[in-house]
């Protein structure tokens, strides 16, 4: 049975697009909605040019009530009863009981080796940490911010001389290869490991 995937934006969309894109011939799922917290975000252009439906639920118009936020989220993912939720640049922290509700269902992906550099500003932490090494993760969604079980990651060189913003886009390649990847194996029932690397 094919899976019936939302995916929860708040920028750009690349993330989403990746997954979008990678949804074809013999993948086990197909994407049903693009939702977006921010009103004109870049990717629900993308994906309407895509032909997947979209939704903007602003949480600007709830003043600060998350519950209310979450509770128009779930109304507007519940009209397309999605098997799988990929926040993708969604930039909203969840309360428990939003995550508890979609839990083993709902997938992230976090720029950075989790579980080192939980949160934001992640690349800026990595270098001032002097790491040597960097990347991405994707993770099940729990209660615990960045911090569910590890479903594949992504492993970057840190250059000398890197800036976040060239170490932001070298993590961000590799976030488009293994999004999607963790995406096919996870519809699939299969929760091996998906390990990426790029070489030094
Ligand atoms: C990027 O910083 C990415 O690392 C993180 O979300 C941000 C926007 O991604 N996952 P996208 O282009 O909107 O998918």
């Amino acid at each position: 049975m094919t899976k019936r995937v939302a995916i929860l934006i708040s920028g750009g969309g690349s993330n989403m697009v990746t997954l979008v894109d990678s949804m074809t011939g013999d993948h086990p799922a197909r994407p049903v909605l693009v939702l977006s917290n921010i009103e004109g975000a870049g990717g629900l252009a993308r994906a309407t040019e895509r032909g997947i439906p979209t939704a903007t639920v602003p949480h600007k118009d709830y003043g600060g009530d998350r519950a209310a936020f979450e509770a128009e989220l779930n109304r507007v993912l519940e009209e397309v009863a999605p098997d799988i939720i990929c926040l993708a640049g969604f930039m909203r922290v969840l309360t428990e009981e939003f995550t508890r509700k979609w839990q083993g269902r709902m997938l992230n992906i976090h720029p950075s080796l989790l579980p080192k550099y939980r949160g934001l500003h992640t690349h800026r932490r990595a270098l001032e940490a002097g790491d040597r090494e960097h990347g991405c993760t994707v993770h099940e969604v729990t209660a615990e911010l960045d911090g569910g079980p590890i479903l594949g990651q992504a492993t970057v060189p840190v250059y000398d001389g890197d800036t976040e913003e060239t170490l932001a886009k070298r993590v961000l390649g590799m976030e488009h290869q293994l999004y999607p990847e963790v995406l096919r194996r996870y519809a699939a029932a299969d929760r091996t490991p998906v390990v990426l690397s790029i070489s030094s």
